[in-house]
């Protein structure tokens, strides 16, 4: 692919990586800088060199380097906790996906980019700022039209029905559990993540009073490590604590 302005490229440099959008202006690093325009005409995978000598890889940016540099104005949620939503809401091409609580928007883009040009995204958000947001984030990406916001605080119900799969980011997700039974079609997943313990024991209690199984609470970890084979060890830091998640499936009746 020859690249041209608007495009976007990761910068590979000092070890580090810069998701940045080629248009008139320099790129400074730490030591060096380049022109941006000097990345037009260029493919993914070759080099430029900085004005002071430092090399510049030009590698593709992938919806996950995306999802990181999310403009945020709420809590998101991670692509580590991403990864495990897509595969348990089995979100793929054609699907009828439906969020609750769409915040800054990251994972309604990952849910627009996995639906494809055939699916589609059902996101509901009480804050029209944050929807904006959303839209912003997704433009980026231009999957604007893969999704439809509901301006609405949801209490009672959701407007769509028969569902393949709903996902709650909401504080009260245990409020919503009777809406998401109701669009959702049967044995077919329902996700939701928590922050604290306390909100998981509400939703699992008042999901033992609805018709939902297969009921699954998970934390996961990720720990990055430092890539010097002589030296292999963890960072010293990692990212201890997003949220807990739920899955469940609707049932008929119990
Ligand atoms: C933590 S944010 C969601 C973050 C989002 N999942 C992301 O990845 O960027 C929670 C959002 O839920 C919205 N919200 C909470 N309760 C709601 C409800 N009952 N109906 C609609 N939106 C709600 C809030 O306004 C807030 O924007």
């Amino acid at each position: 692919m020859v690249l041209k302005k608007g495009d976007y490229v990761v910068l590979f440099a000092e070890g580090k990586r810069h998701l940045i959008k080629i248009k008139e202006g320099y790129f400074h690093t730490h030591k060096d800088f380049i022109e941006l325009t000097e990345l037009e005409g260029k493919n993914y995978g070759e080099k430029i060199q900085g004005k002071r000598g430092c090399d510049f890889y030009i590698l593709k940016p992938t919806i996950y380097d995306f999802l990181l540099k999310v403009e945020r104005k709420t809590q998101i949620l991670y692509p580590k906790d991403i990864g495990l939503i897509l595969l348990k809401l089995e979100v793929g091409e054609g699907k009828r996906i439906l969020e609750c609580g769409c915040g800054s928007g990251a994972l309604t883009c990952a849910l627009a980019y996995f639906v494809g040009e055939k699916g589609k995204v059902f996101s509901y958000e009480r804050e029209e700022a944050f929807i904006k947001l959303a839209q912003k984030n997704l433009s980026r990406l231009e999957l604007q039209e893969r999704v439809l916001f509901h301006h609405q605080e949801v209490r009672d119900s959701f407007e769509e029905e028969e569902v393949d799969g709903i996902f709650l980011d909401v504080k009260e997700p245990w409020e919503l559990l009777p809406a998401s039974h109701k669009a959702l079609k049967g044995g077919h997943p329902l996700g939701i993540l928590v922050p604290t313990t306390n909100q998981v024991s509400l939703v699992l209690r008042t999901m033992q009073e609805l018709p939902f199984v297969d009921v699954e609470v998970w934390e996961i970890l990720m720990r990055p490590y430092k890539i010097n084979p002589e030296r292999l060890r963890p960072e010293d830091l990692m990212i201890a604590h997003t949220g807990y998640l739920i899955f469940a499936k609707k049932v008929f009746s119990l």
